[in-house]
């Protein structure tokens, strides 16, 4: 099969380790007989310095025409120091998730045995963890009506979700659940907002037709605290825009493995795939970032584009590498390999696999 794979790098250490996603999916092409093209497209800060515009309607169009799209990092230091700028990079993103309906944000969180130690949790604690929070994306607070008074003494955010809108992320949660551990959290502030209410009647309606599912509903704060002390409970949670940026966030350090987390965004027309991690902007140019989560964000990709052998194989090859600890300087300050020379050597794993 050809697949064309809209690659958008973005800012920071972006081009660094989406260069190595890259390599890891030719290496998988040429074993499997699968054709992969990739096509770049500006965005973030790259994109406003190229064109004026944080999402070019070309990048937009390209992501639109493409199977997949293999995302890197946006942010740069010289606009969070300038709250006036009227264009920032971080808008590109977020007309991104509007444009491509990227309803859904699917953050797997794996407690990888070699940075245990990392954890700002107890081992015990961390050891055997294994959850995905599924955030709601293009709704919700975010994109809500907001406002100013005249006197620009008060301002105001609205959290709106209409029920098609939590029916078609809560299925798509129960879905997973389905193939993982069968349990299902449902994480909102029913006990104040009106928005949440209907997220619980909604999922309580849906209970009924997944029988072999547990469904659990959690407090948004309640859920903030039971994540640190006791993250072995969750299975697959769901939660609205905002609590689903915190939680996410609150749930990518307990692992200790912030750089190697991957991450979907699931669309309507155009699924994206990038590393939880941010554009790293000190580390740009260096050759130190580590790739593996924009690397497992790719086996992600496989899987979604129904190649699950050939994201079992990238896998694989990660796992060889940390446990040969050929590592970059995050994870081992002595081996201290190059992001180019981790991704080489995962990519000669899956030539041998
Ligand atoms: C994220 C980020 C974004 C968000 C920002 C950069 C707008 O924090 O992807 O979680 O809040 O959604
Ligand atoms: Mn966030």
């Amino acid at each position: 099969m050809n697949y064309t794979i809209a690659t958008l790098a973005g800012d920071g250490i972006g081009p660094e380790v989406t260069a190595q996603a890259i390599k890891v999916l030719e290496a998988v092409g040429s074993l499997s007989g699968h054709q992969f093209e990739f096509n770049h497209s500006p965005v973030g800060a790259v994109a406003i310095d190229q064109t004026g515009d944080p999402f070019p309607k070309d990048t937009f169009k390209n992501c639109e025409n493409s199977d997949a799209v293999l995302f890197g990092a946006i942010g740069d230091p010289k606009y969070d120091n300038d709250p006036k700028a009227k264009v920032r990079p971080e808008q590109g993103l977020l007309r991104m998730r509007q444009m491509l309906g990227l309803y859904a944000n699917i953050r797997p969180v794996t407690a990888f045995p070699q940075l245990i130690h990392k954890s700002p949790l107890r081992a015990e604690l961390i050891e055997g963890a294994d959850f995905i929070v599924i955030r709601e994306l293009t709704g919700g607070i975010y994109f809500g009506t907001r406002g100013r008074s005249e006197d620009l003494n008060m301002a105001f955010d609205t959290m709106t979700y209409t029920r098609p809108e939590i029916q078609r992320i809560v299925k798509l949660a129960f879905e997973y659940a389905g193939r993982r551990d069968k349990r299902l959290t449902l994480i909102d502030k029913a006990n104040v907002l009106a928005s949440s209410r209907l997220w619980r009647e909604t999922t309580q309606d849906m209970e009924g037709n997944y029988s072999d599912i547990a469904v659990d509903y959690l407090f948004v704060d309640n859920a903030a605290m039971q994540i640190v002390q006791w993250p072995k409970k969750f299975d697959v949670m769901v939660t609205a825009n905002l609590f689903g940026d915190i939680i996410s966030d609150e749930a990518s350090v307990i692992t200790g493995s912030l750089g190697l987390l991957p991450s979907a965004s699931i669309g309507l027309s155009t699924s994206v795939f990038e590393p939880v991690h941010g554009s790293y902007p000190q580390g740009a140019g260096k050759d130190i970032a580590n790739p593996i989560a924009t690397i497992l964000s790719a086996a992600m990709m496989l899987d979604h584009l129904d190649l699950t052998d050939e994201a079992s194989t990238v896998r694989a090859a990660v796992d060889k590498s940390m446990a040969d600890n050929f590592v970059t300087e995050d994870l081992d300050k002595e081996v201290s390999k190059k992001c180019s020379e981790v991704g080489d050597y995962i990519k000669n794993a899956i030539l041998k696999a």
